[in-house]
């Protein structure tokens, strides 16, 4: 597919222009970034894994009926998607407190929540996207009441699936972050408004536990020096059984079947 112009540059993905009208190619970089771009590096590969995974997800959650702004995955760093306009709020959705909830109320790292919390970030990376009210958001218009409702109940429901799917593959989904899109009106102003999930969900966007030794398989592992970003990564896209494309997996050794004497009595 022919790339057109850059429409967009952020942190960890380019946005092109697409062949057709109201789409974009959607691309994921390797560069990686933490504490509001103090921290960066260049991981090879994490744009791959990242790319696959948020495929994925974003395809589960489109069977469910989460509209997505995915189309199709068109290689292994693009995808072609919907245009849409991003409402500039962070939908911060947690099941256990670790990271800033912690920091900012002094809540015991890993304490599970009665209830999943759903916190709303003003999407600003020069004021640190910071953490706001329901009431910033209606003051200064960043949404209406409809659709910010329409949000929140979507975020529940991406929640629960998520946790199950994860919960399926020894994953505990801790926390994660979404992001929400308006499609374009046409010209004529004749297509209805349509309100996307939009961006990414991938180890980025969430913090993943292994289920059983909490190990962190999610961009934490940068933001912490724990190791290996890619292994964690691709621990992830293994147990989502997505890793079929890779070309660095060790291929299984068959070994010689043992002959067994059997004894005749
Ligand atoms: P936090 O604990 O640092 O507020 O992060 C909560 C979740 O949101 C965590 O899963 C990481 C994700 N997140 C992003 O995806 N982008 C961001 O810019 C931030 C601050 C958090
Ligand atoms: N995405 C933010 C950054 O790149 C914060 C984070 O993920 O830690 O700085």
């Amino acid at each position: 597919m022919k790339k057109g112009k850059k429409l967009y540059e952020g942190k960890a993905k380019i946005l092109y222009a697409a062949p057709d009208k109201g789409t974009a190619i959607q691309h994921f970089k390797d560069d990686a970034t933490a504490f509001n771009n103090q921290k960066k590096a260049i991981i090879e590969g994490k744009g791959i894994l990242n790319n696959r995974i948020s495929e994925h997800i974003l395809s589960s959650l489109n069977h469910i009926g989460i509209e997505t702004h995915l189309i199709k995955r068109i290689n292994m760093r693009e995808q072609l998607i919907k245009l849409v306009e991003i409402i500039p709020i962070e939908f911060i959705i947690r099941n256990i407190a670790t990271g800033s909830l912690t920091k900012r109320l002094g809540i015991e790292e890993g304490t599970i929540l009665e209830k999943p919390l759903l916190e709303f970030c003003y999407k600003d990376d020069s004021l640190g996207d910071p953490l706001i009210a329901r009431e910033h958001i209606y003051a200064f218009n960043y949404c209406d009441v409809k659709t910010l409702n329409f949000i929140t109940n979507q975020c529940f429901r991406i929640n629960d699936f998520l946790q199950g799917m994860f919960k399926g593959i020894g994953i505990k989904l801790v926390d994660f972050k979404l992001e929400f899109g308006r499609t374009r009106k046409n010209e004529s102003g004749s297509t209805t408004e349509k309100i996307l999930l939009a961006d990414e969900i991938s180890p980025d966007t969430c913090r993943l536990w292994d289920a059983t030794s909490e190990k962190k398989l999610d961009k934490d592992i940068f933001r912490k020096d724990l190791g290996n970003l890619i292994k964690g990564y691709q621990e992830v896209a293994r147990r989502l059984d997505i890793l079929h494309e890779q070309t660095n997996i060790r291929p299984i050794k068959f070994t010689k079947p043992i002959a067994v004497k059997i004894k005749k009595k």
